[in-house]
């Protein structure tokens, strides 16, 4: 379901240099799934099949079918881990991505106003998400959306909101049961921006009319599949392993690379979850994404001849749509040679291309390749990430369930904002003075 083309490694890392990692990288994995690493209680999402059983699944269906008989247009409120997965995968798979719109990943009162008008038009159905219930950006976004929901639909507001939070507590769990909202869980045990494949995810992926269960087997199968702890027998311990060792030998930044804008969000996502799980106590390659070909011909230059503390992952899907096929045409724009072929011909061999052209300038570079960009190898894709991205923090000797750092900007911005109880910000300067020019 997913393979590795190590051809562009093998320049810089030898094959069994890599494989002479196993014994480190299978003791950071099974800290993982012994549940013996730091942030333990964190690691809720491993196993895929038991954080959305069958019944779950179908709840989610069934409440995303009852919301389409009010409306064709969900709104999904979240930041973060709440709302990136979400948009990877509905970005990646629906037939109408449109048919989901998203407030609340920033506080952008020009986004907002925009939203809203186009509200105004639109017939829409509401899920707010948040695990704590209390993040700035989604309940400030989710008192504009409420406002209007309740303006524009004053009988039926209730039942166009679901929200989806934690079991027991926080602020959205009380609104919820106040305005008796349908609502879905958060377990305790699932961080942010490992709960795509949770009811976070699912319930507007499944509005979006992608397959939840296809995409929750694909994970549950790569779930089986990586627990071997052999690097030779388990692609997830490989490309752990060898991002570990180009670290170590002074690479500084891991840019995911596609081929296909469907997955333009996937590779935000992927920002998040390596960024946030690894980027700690001075550590962590800093997770950074380019989108080829376009980003070819902007950040090709430098990939290809700036300063080499870069490594690359190419995601590549093997196969995929319908072709479009190059038209005959006149011969003066020079493509003869390329009548009939395929675009995605085309763009296989930028892949190829790149991929050795790169490694040829000093950037050691591997492919992921999925057979398919469908549910069910996305989701398995999800997965491998998730497990790697776990086993990652372990063997760079952090807590990749944590995040302490994101907390610094909020204690300043509550300062500043006059929050009441908030402690006076590291942050909570004087109005800054400008350096006028002209
Ligand atoms: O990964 C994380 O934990 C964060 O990105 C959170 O998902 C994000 O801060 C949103 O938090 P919440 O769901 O509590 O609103």
């Amino acid at each position: 379901m997913i393979s590795i083309n190590p051809t562009n490694v093998y320049p810089f890392l030898s094959a069994q240099l890599i494989q002479q990692q196993n014994a480190r990288v299978s003791a950071a994995h099974e800290m993982l799934i012994s549940g013996t690493g730091p942030g333990n209680d964190f690691i809720g999402w491993l196993n895929p099949n038991e954080v959305a059983p069958n019944a779950l699944l179908d709840e989610v269906v069934a409440t995303a079918a009852h919301l389409h008989a009010f409306a064709d247009k969900l709104v999904v409120v979240g930041i973060g881990g709440s709302y990136l997965g979400t948009r990877a995968v509905v970005d990646a798979l629906s037939v109408n991505p449109d048919s989901v719109t998203y407030a609340g990943q920033n506080v952008s009162a020009a986004y907002h106003a925009r939203l809203i008008k186009t509200l105004d038009q639109d017939d829409y159905v509401v899920n707010v998400v948040s695990k704590s219930g209390t993040t700035t950006e989604p309940a400030v976004a989710f008192r504009v959306i409420l406002d209007h929901l309740v303006s524009k639909y004053p009988t039926s507001t209730s039942e166009r909101v679901v929200a989806t939070t934690d079991k027991h507590r926080g602020a959205l769990r009380q609104l919820a049961i106040q305005n008796g909202y349908k609502t879905f869980p958060i377990e305790d045990s699932i961080g942010g921006r490992y709960s795509v494949l949770s009811p976070v995810g699912l319930l507007p992926i499944a509005f979006a009319g992608i397959d939840i269960h296809a995409l929750v087997k694909g994970a549950t199968d790569m779930y089986a599949f990586c627990n071997q702890s052999d690097i030779s027998q388990n692609p997830v311990l490989w490309y752990v392993a060898t991002r570990n060792l180009l670290m170590q030998k002074g690479i500084n930044i891991e840019v995911l690379a596609s081929f296909e804008p469907r997955l333009h969000f996937l590779l935000e996502w992927w920002k998040q979850l390596f960024g946030e799980s690894e980027g700690k106590n001075g550590l962590g390659l800093f997770p950074a994404s380019v989108e080829y070909t376009t980003d070819l011909h902007s950040m090709g230059q430098y990939m290809q001849d700036g300063r080499r503390f870069v490594m690359e992952t190419f995601l590549r899907v093997e196969s995929g749509e319908p072709d479009l096929l190059v038209p005959d045409g006149n011969p003066v724009d020079e493509l003869s040679y390329l009548v009939g072929r395929g675009l995605s011909d085309i763009n296989e061999a930028a892949w190829k291309a790149t991929a050795t052209a790169h490694a040829n300038g000093g950037v050691p570079n591997l492919t992921l390749n999925i057979p398919t960009l469908d549910a069910y190898h996305l989701g398995g894709l999800i997965y491998f990430f998730e497990r790697a991205c776990g086993i990652s923090g372990y063997l760079m000797g952090v807590n990749p369930f944590d995040q302490p750092g994101v907390e610094d900007y909020k204690r300043g911005m509550f300062s500043l904002l006059g929050k009441p109880g908030a402690a006076k910000g590291d942050n909570d300067r004087p109005e800054a003075t400008y350096i006028q020019f002209g």
